[in-house]
């Protein structure tokens, strides 16, 4: 794959997705959040692809936010469609049905702590700092960082967090549950990477099922989530992959998962 703003690596199963304008500290602008677009779109198409890592180029920035210059030029009209596009993205990560790792090494600041908030899982270095500050521009989050930070760290810190706008530190937000882990800085690409290779070895429609019923259970009823879980469960007891898992565990055996 060719990008303009993009670097795309495979490790093994592990497409590693890296948001390349390191001198604009990798701010998302028209054309990266199009190329972000194409990029899972085709990791959603391949199979070969298991899991997904995203970080940013340079050791400053993992993504310092959606593109100011570009942002002060809009009309109404075009800042609704960007917000729009941008939140489409937001959502097509989210809804990914392979794991998505953000590995922020950097700044974490409006569009690009949306953008980890939208992943599955998230690791800090230690030195990054994540915020909402879009209310100092006199805006507001606009790819979904009003909804998605409340639901991780809660109203009440969200409320915190964008209505002063500062960044909190990367053990701020571990405390806060918006990271997972926070790791010393230089192996954060590391320790992501090596997490979504373990979890590109799970059986992948279990996996998938199990992002689909925590993507989707808590916009349910519990008893319609319940269902769901149910129906996934079904599903999954129909693949060859949980009869390689169970056989294995019977036998004393590492299970080797095919996706069938
Ligand atoms: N959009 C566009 N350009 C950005 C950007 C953004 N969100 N964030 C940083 N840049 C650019 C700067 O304009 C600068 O470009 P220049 O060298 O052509 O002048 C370059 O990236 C380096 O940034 P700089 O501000 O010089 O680095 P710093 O170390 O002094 O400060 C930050 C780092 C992250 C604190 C600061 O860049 C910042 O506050 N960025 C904006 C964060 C934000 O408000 N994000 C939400 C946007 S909706």
């Amino acid at each position: 794959m060719q990008f303009e703003n993009l670097q795309v690596e495979w490790r093994g199963p592990v497409a590693i997705v890296t948001i390349d304008r390191p001198d604009k500290l990798n701010a998302l602008n028209r054309r990266t959040i199009e190329e972000l677009h194409q990029a899972f779109d085709t990791f959603a198409g391949d199979d070969e692809v298991r899991a997904v890592v995203v970080t940013g180029a340079g050791d400053k920035a993992f993504v310092a936010g959606a593109d100011i210059s570009e942002i002060r030029d809009q009309t109404p009209l075009q800042a609704r469609g960007f917000s729009e596009r941008g939140q489409q993205l937001m959502r097509r990560i989210e809804t990914m049905r392979k794991p998505v790792i953000a590995a922020i090494n950097g700044f974490a600041l409006g569009g690009g702590l949306e953008l980890a908030l939208a992943c599955h899982l998230r690791y800090a270095a230690d030195s990054a700092r994540l915020g909402l500050p879009e209310i100092k521009l006199g805006i507001i989050p606009g790819f979904g960082g009003t909804q998605r930070l409340a639901r991780v760290a809660g109203k009440g810190r969200a409320l915190e967090m964008m209505l002063a706008g500062e960044p909190v530190d990367a053990e701020t937000a571990e405390r806060h549950g918006i990271v997972q882990g926070v790791v010393f800085d230089g192996l954060v690409l590391d320790r992501a990477t090596g997490f979504a290779q373990r979890l590109a070895k799970s059986a992948p429609h279990a996996t998938s099922a199990i992002l689909a019923a925590t993507d989707r259970g808590p916009d349910m009823s519990l008893d319609a989530a319940l269902a769901f879980e149910t129906a996934r469960f079904a599903l999954c007891c129909a693949t060859e992959d949980m009869r390689e898992g169970t056989a294995a565990f019977l036998e004393k055996r590492k299970p080797e998962f095919t996706g069938r």
